[in-house]
């Protein structure tokens, strides 16, 4: 896609998300459907599956070479990313948004080729849009976010973190992941991957790292980390891979190495 029609497509996916947004406080306390998907505690409601298909329906009408990758099922079965994809999470922090009625977010990335070109991650109840087009910064409403502060170690960083982690669980060890909590300054656990993200773009946080997230909850988070000069990547280091599930550590480049080093050991 070329710089105008970068233009074109973030204007139009910003005014659908607002829209969405809108929808969603509308129709939030009225009574709606809840259901479970693979265990009890993972939930699904009919806002998120409504959601979706509204932003699949506008995106297919408006863009019918595009494609969508999408939670709910609603999108398209995709084995590649070329071309131009929509990663959607119609409500991420679903839980929260049954049993809090805050703290979840619509979050949509945009990819070209592969490429991450937009990302949106948007505070639904906080009216907060966090927006950024790759190579132009990252705002959140409309203010420009700050690169990330270079003066960082981890002693004094506050981390985002399920406390799931820490507990005997099949993926990571748990005394690194012990370690890691006495050794920095806080951690924090807000149960919406993306605004998670949108926290370590803005400085509120310095790194979020948990053991397995689907590709939207990140897509945009990690286009709109890159614009502040923070890194994404599986918890081994490696790169994020757009079409399968990852674990993730996302934060300010000072600390990248030294908790994936000293504090990650995954098991096989
Ligand atoms: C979930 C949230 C949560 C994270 C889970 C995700 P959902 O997304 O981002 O914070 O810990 O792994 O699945 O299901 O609410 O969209
Ligand atoms: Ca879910
Ligand atoms: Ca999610
Ligand atoms: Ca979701």
């Amino acid at each position: 896609m070329n710089d105008q029609q970068k233009q074109l497509i973030f204007e139009q996916a910003k005014q659908w998300i607002l829209e969405a947004g809108e929808r969603i406080r509308a129709k939030m306390h009225e009574p709606f459907v809840i259901e479970t998907k693979s265990t009890p505690d993972d939930l699904v409601t009919e806002i998120d599956q409504n959601t979706e298909q509204f932003f699949a329906k506008k995106i297919r009408e408006t863009y019918p070479d595009h494609r969508v990758l999408g939670e709910e099922g609603f999108g398209d079965e995709l084995a590649d990313l070329n071309g131009t994809v929509w990663i959607v999470d119609p409500i991420d922090g679903t839980m929260n948004f049954v049993h809090q009625k805050q703290n979840f977010a619509i979050s949509v990335g945009i990819y070209s080729d592969g490429i991450g070109e937009i990302g949106f991650i948007y505070d639904v109840m906080g009216d907060v849009l966090y927006q950024s087009k790759r190579g132009e910064g990252a705002y959140k409403n409309d203010q420009k976010l700050s690169p990330l502060s270079s003066d960082v170690v981890l002693e004094r960083s506050i981390v985002g973190l399920n406390a799931f982690w820490a507990t005997e669980n099949p993926r990571v060890d748990k005394n690194g992941m012990q370690e890691l909590i006495r050794k920095v300054r806080g951690t924090r656990s807000y149960g919406s991957a993306a605004l998670e993200f949108a926290y370590v773009v803005e400085g509120n946080m310095d790194a979020y790292v948990t053991m397995r997230l689907a590709p939207w909850d990140v897509a945009a988070g990690i286009v709109l980390l890159n614009e502040v000069g923070g890194i994404t990547t599986k918890a081994d280091g490696t790169e994020v891979n757009m079409l399968t599930t990852n674990s993730i550590i996302a934060s300010n480049p000072a600390i990248h190495r030294e908790i994936i080093d000293k504090h990650i050991e995954l098991k096989k």
